[in-house]
């Protein structure tokens, strides 16, 4: 939630931080700022909308100066609106602030500040910042102490980014529970929220930890401790993403792309190495008590690894939303949480996370993101290898992590003797050959994908049923369709339909139900049977060689045959297709819905 970004070099630094919050537009995007420093004079220049809406009107890329911050917002405190978008100024117009994350004790702030003669102009809790760095640098700090100071009288999560007129030759970066790296350049330096900003720049790169600030010069990145000062050794880390796989290459959209790169991320994320796989293979064996904590689409890899680890291995996890996890959880020493996360900085899976440490439990991690929050809280990471995802909606990080899951289950089912070597090493087989399978999937289906967007993207509501790992299937279509389409659409386990929900089902109503083989695909054949004879219009999606399906359905979405448990791979890409093209045909920006955001680092 919410992107920051700054500059200090030689070159122009409104045209880059420009360039750098486009990049994080998928962090938030209600409204945008810049500010930069030049001749002693504090310029800015913020509005509300998207990124290339408020450029177009006020020129973002015009403010002069070779240093700046820059933001890009997902409204918490306060509505979208021009006084509420960052930077926030002091009141003497000095220093400069972008903010990501929550200042919780803002209002006991502002009222200190008040009393001391400030007043405020946004609803924000942000703006307590830089008025509390200007209170502490009247009373005789420099730069860095005043915001030493200010920092400490923060409470709650911040990765800030701070520019003065009193000190222009620095940057000063700090961070708690929201993420921030610093990108190294040559003679110039950046920070941003997330590692795409800076790629087209530099690749090196280091990840501040709670409770670190830095203190930038064009030529230097001094990192400390915020609390006593004092300097920490870190070493910049290389990364591997390259600007052009954060690019669209021709697509309209991101989203777009990267559902056509799902067979690359699969193919990338099974090089997974050995010693990983065992290691997380040992740790859920010794386990007395396995959690899978998620959310949202993470929540939904995380329950067909919960299939496929019980009807493969025999082994049973409990699959809860990371935002349910204290409520509802008991956690010992015995226990093991494994965490799923693309991005590794999701808040209610870092508390899941803590809170099952502070139990007594093991953690492990499933996290997109080398060098993420949940990396650092989590006793052994793995990693899915689906490039950086930049479309809001999760699409080839789901596939991803559905592909590392199905690995561990097949191991771990290997490891504790259900299957045999042989079954192993086909399952294997087949897993690596899911990539192909899907890129025939969208040879077959995306034109017919389109055609039912136009036709259905006037319905009201849609419903979803599957059975078995075809549950799992479905609550991601209807994600998918709810935030980028703005569709009503709920998915139903399918022998859940007759307790309740088919009550909704009448004439004409589209129901999608995905059939995959296995010994579910009978009664979810009853199932469809049950909805078409109260009228629902059906639309499946099954294997090619069901010829029976045909007879019971209105349109059917023909897949190439996998096993069972490679269905969530293989079934998702059109339904993630159907709510891309809806959201398309209905008039809406996929890769921005209304409301979300790309990294939800609030609780
Ligand atoms: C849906 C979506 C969200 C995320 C959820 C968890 O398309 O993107 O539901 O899946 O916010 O995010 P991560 O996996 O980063 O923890």
């Amino acid at each position: 939630m919410c992107g920051i970004v700054g500059y200090i070099g030689k070159r122009d630094a409104a045209p880059l931080l420009l360039d750098a919050l486009r990049r994080l537009e998928y962090r938030g995007y209600d409204s945008v700022g810049e500010a930069t420093i030049h001749k002693g004079k504090l310029y800015v220049k913020k509005g509300r909308g998207k990124i290339e809406d408020v450029h177009r009107e006020l020129k973002l890329d015009s403010l002069p100066g070779n240093v700046g911050v820059g933001h890009s917002r997902w409204a918490t405190h306060g509505e979208p609106s021009k006084r509420n978008a960052h930077p926030h100024v002091d009141n003497s117009g000095k220093v400069a602030v972008v903010h990501n994350g929550i200042i919780e004790n803002y209002e006991e702030l502002r009222q200190f500040l008040r009393d001391n003669g400030y007043s405020f102009s946004s609803d924000t809790d942000t703006e307590v910042v830089p008025n509390l760095v200007s209170y502490f640098m009247k009373q005789g700090n420099g730069f860095e102490g005043a915001v030493r100071k200010a920092v400490g009288r923060l409470k709650g999560s911040y990765a800030l980014g701070i520019v003065s007129v009193s000190e222009p030759d620095k940057l000063i970066a700090v961070r708690k529970e929201s993420p921030l790296i610093l990108g190294l350049g040559s003679g110039e330096m950046f920070i941003a929220s997330d590692i795409p900003a800076v790629l087209p720049y530099t690749k090196r790169v280091i990840i501040l930890e709670d409770g670190e600030m830095a203190v930038i010069t064009p030529i230097r990145a001094l990192v400390k401790y915020t609390d006593s000062g004092k300097a920490i050794e870190k070493k910049p880390l290389r990364v591997a993403w390259t600007a052009e796989m954060a690019e669209k290459h021709g697509y309209p959209h991101f989203m777009l792309k990267e559902i056509h790169e799902q067979p690359e991320a699969i193919r990338e994320t099974l090089r997974v190495s050995a010693d990983e796989l065992a290691q997380l293979c040992k740790m859920l064996l010794d386990a007395k008590r396995i959690y899978i904590v998620a959310c949202g689409t993470s929540h939904h890899a995380a329950l067909v690894g919960k299939y496929a680890l019980a009807k493969l291995a025999d082994v049973s996890a409990e699959v809860v939303i990371s935002s349910e996890f204290q409520e509802s959880c008991m956690v010992d020493g015995g226990t093991v949480v494994l965490a799923i996360t693309q991005s590794g900085e999701t808040a209610d899976t870092l508390k899941a996370v803590r809170v099952a440490k502070a139990g007594g439990a093991r953690v492990a991690c499933l996290t997109n993101v080398v060098g993420s929050s949940v990396t650092r809280e989590s006793e052994l990471v793995c990693h899915t290898y689906a490039g950086p995802e930049i479309g809001v909606a999760a699409t080839k990080t789901f596939a991803a992590q559905v592909a590392y899951l199905l690995l561990l289950a097949f191991n771990l089912a290997k490891m504790r003797k259900c299957i045999s070597k042989v079954k192993f090493d086909e399952l294997v087989a087949q897993l690596q050959e899911t990539p192909n399978t899907i890129d025939a999937v969208f040879e077959r289906t995306e034109k017919q994908i389109e055609e039912l967007a136009k036709r259905y993207k006037d319905a009201k509501n849609i419903y979803f049923i599957g059975r078995g790992i075809g549950y799992p299937i479905v609550m991601e279509g209807a994600l998918k369709l709810k935030e980028i389409a703005y569709i009503h659409s709920e998915a139903c386990p399918a022998g859940e339909l007759k307790h309740g929900p088919l009550a909704l089902i009448e004439h004409g109503i589209p129901v999608i139900a995905a059939v995959v083989p296995g010994s579910a695909r009978g009664r979810m054949l009853g199932n469809v049977e049950e909805v078409k004879a109260r009228g629902a219009t059906v639309i499946a999606i099954a294997a090619d060689n069901d010829e029976e399906i045909k007879r019971h359905v209105n349109e059917l979405i023909s897949i190439p045959v996998t096993h069972e448990l490679l269905t969530p791979l293989t079934y998702i890409s059109p339904l993630q297709l159907l709510a891309y093209y809806i959201g398309v045909e209905r008039g809406f920006d996929p890769d921005k819905p209304r409301h979300l955001a790309k990294s939800v680092t609030v609780e």
